[in-house]
């Protein structure tokens, strides 16, 4: 990981604490070259890790409390175990939510010391929540020796989220942050958990993030209300062909069916979900051909779904699409769940300067905001760094 690395978290640790030090644990933070709002629709996404991510030192303290501080946001909070004393600070409720759905699954936790930092940018949509998570429940899990497997980390994390965060989120990020492996993309049926292992180097190209610096405070509920969306639609469909329980059974004439059972919206929401699943595995069959042409084209596709049929682009977000696409690059598109953060692209090796420099202007011209150029590196998962 770039910026944090393990001294310097210890060192904050051994100040904030009793000068003593505990295990170190580092999780990563994913990008998703397609398959976008696909997960909770039992679909499919492609997602790697990143070289960004989380570290946290922990020590168990003997008592039934935990003492966690936030070093990048220089806050100190305490909590206990039970269900009634979920922490106030948004960032805690991660930590306390961890603990609680591994209690639920019967694991037997008790107090212990935090501190952590972390460089996945937050709302820039490469899950720095997710990386928090995984973070937390690898290290107790280990540490506590709850006996639990890397699938139910995952979903750990994602239960997190939808009980004590209020994101409906599906599995993929917090997937990819357990799962995560250097040089591979991962191939995930979010329906079953089966998954393959990508290896990604594709040679003459290169994947960069351009972050838009856009945060939108209004994210999660929107975020929820694709989701219901979805339902609505599976509902719909699910009169008349009762073995669809995802939009990912379902298919366009099926969909076309309900048109005049649904709102507009709805329609619009589930048309885009249904291409995009079979848009990641066009990707995949393009990709072991090496067709890079095919994977931009569909990533371009994906963007123009999530910016008119899923609504979940804004300005600044088209702006670097049109803008790639004006520079020639293979494949751009918003990246994650949207309304704000970044786009991935796909740029061939020669046009990567040309490309960067030019975003880099023309956003600055255009929007009186600096753009944020991330290189991605594929990386490993949540691990014990010492
Ligand atoms: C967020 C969610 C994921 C996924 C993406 C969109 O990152 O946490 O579960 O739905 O949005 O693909």
């Amino acid at each position: 990981m770039s910026k944090i690395d393990i001294d310097f978290v210890r060192s904050r640790f051994i100040k904030h604490f009793d000068g003593s030090t505990g295990n170190v644990y580092a999780s990563p933070g994913r990008i998703n070259l397609i398959g976008e709002h696909t997960d909770y629709n039992g679909g499919f996404v492609f997602p790697g890790a990143i070289d960004k991510g989380m570290i946290a030192e922990l020590k168990i303290n003997g008592t039934n409390k935990v003492r966690a501080y936030s070093i990048d946001l220089k806050d100190y909070v305490e909590f206990g175990l039970n269900e009634e004393d979920a922490p106030r600070a948004s960032w805690a409720r991660y930590i306390f939510g961890v603990c609680r759905e591994i209690i639920k699954r019967g694991g037997k936790i008790s107090g212990f010391n935090t501190a952590f930092a972390g460089d996945v940018p937050m709302g820039a949509g490469m899950s720095s929540s997710a990386a928090l998570e995984s973070t937390y429940a690898f290290a107790l899990n280990e540490m506590f020796d709850c006996g639990l497997d890397k699938f139910e980390l995952a979903k750990i994390g994602q239960a997190t989220e939808h009980n004590y965060c209020g994101v409906n989120c599906g599995i993929m990020d917090q997937f990819a942050s357990v799962f995560g492996k250097a040089g591979s993309l991962i191939r995930l049926d979010c329906r079953s958990l089966e998954y393959q292992y990508f290896p990604f180097d594709p040679k003459g190209y290169k994947l960069v993030l351009l972050d838009s610096v856009v945060k939108h405070e209004l994210a999660s509920s929107a975020y929820n209300k694709r989701r219901q969306s979805c339902e609505t639609a599976v509902a719909a469909i699910q009169k008349r062909h009762p073995e669809v329980e995802f939009l990912r059974d379902a298919n366009m004439d099926w969909l076309k069916e309900v048109k005049e059972e649904i709102s507009a919206e709805d329609y619009m929401r589930a048309e885009y979900v249904i291409e995009e699943i079979q848009r990641v595995l066009d990707v995949c069959d393009a990709l072991e051909q090496g067709d890079y042409e095919t994977v931009g084209k569909k990533m371009y596709e994906t963007h123009h779904g999530m910016s008119k049929l899923y609504e979940v682009s804004c300005e600044e977000l088209d702006f670097l699409n049109d803008l790639a696409k004006e520079c020639g690059v293979t494949g751009s598109r918003v990246m994650g769940g949207g309304f704000g953060g970044c786009t991935i692209n796909l740029v061939k090796d020669e046009l990567y300067e040309p490309f960067v420099n030019k975003a880099r202007e023309s956003y600055f011209k255009q929007y009186n905001k600096h753009l944020k150029v991330y290189d991605v590196v594929i990386s490993d998962g949540a691990r014990r760094l010492c």
